[in-house]
């Protein structure tokens, strides 16, 4: 499987334009643990790019696991099924090609974890519409939410305002427990109560 993992983490770098969007091996190990730890049934990835965390939760969750992955680029499709289907995974996984902010909202589902890895600017409306979508004690994981180290600067652009208020938010909900992971990117946790 990391043979199928490398050769994923090299077609992303070779063919498109922003790979630094993959989660890598580091990020892929900590979503892979923490599916083992917690060992959620049913996932929904918001973002899939080229498949790598899908993989790793993948990876970490029991054979009965479903995971729901949604990508509103069609073109990185061939990637990702390639990979999935050379894993030996891909019975685990769903892939819908749709734009998330309005699958989410027309197809209510239930989940144990919530992996929220897409547009940044839509981060606090991703988190409303599945907040009543995760099971109690289910895990809300947002990538991310450091933007760089960004927020805690005095940058205004419109991606790091969403941020931080996304972030605010987080902080302020009393519905969850919370931590930012300052790991790579800000890796933020957050537990519903
Ligand atoms: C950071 S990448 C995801 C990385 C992937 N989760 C991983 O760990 O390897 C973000 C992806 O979200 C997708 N995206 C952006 N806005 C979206 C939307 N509204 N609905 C679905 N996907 C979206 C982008 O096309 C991009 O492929």
């Amino acid at each position: 499987m990391s043979d199928v993992l490398h050769e994923l983490e090299r077609t992303t770098y070779l063919q498109t334009l922003a790979p630094q969007m993959l989660s890598g091996p580091i990020q892929g190990m900590l979503l892979r643990l923490l599916c083992q730890l917690h060992k959620p049934k049913s996932i929904l990835e918001i973002g899939t790019f080229t498949g790598y965390a899908t993989l790793c939760m993948a990876l970490g969750t029991d054979d009965d696991a479903h995971i729901k992955t949604l990508e509103v680029n069609p073109e990185l499709r061939y990637i990702s099924d390639a990979a999935f289907q050379k894993s030996g995974l891909q019975h685990k996984i769903e892939s819908i090609t749709t734009d998330a902010v309005k699958y989410v909202a027309k197809h209510p589902g239930k989940y144990d974890l919530v992996f929220i890895d897409a547009g940044k600017i839509h981060y606090s409306t991703y988190y409303d519409l599945i907040f009543d979508q995760v099971n109690p004690h289910g895990l809300i994981i947002v990538d991310n939410t450091l933007w760089s180290g960004k927020i805690l600067e005095t940058k205004t652009d419109r991606v790091t305002k969403s941020l931080r208020a996304f972030n605010a938010k987080a902080h302020d909900d009393p519905r969850v427990e919370s931590l930012i992971l300052p790991f790579r990117d800000g890796l933020s946790i957050l537990r519903k109560l």
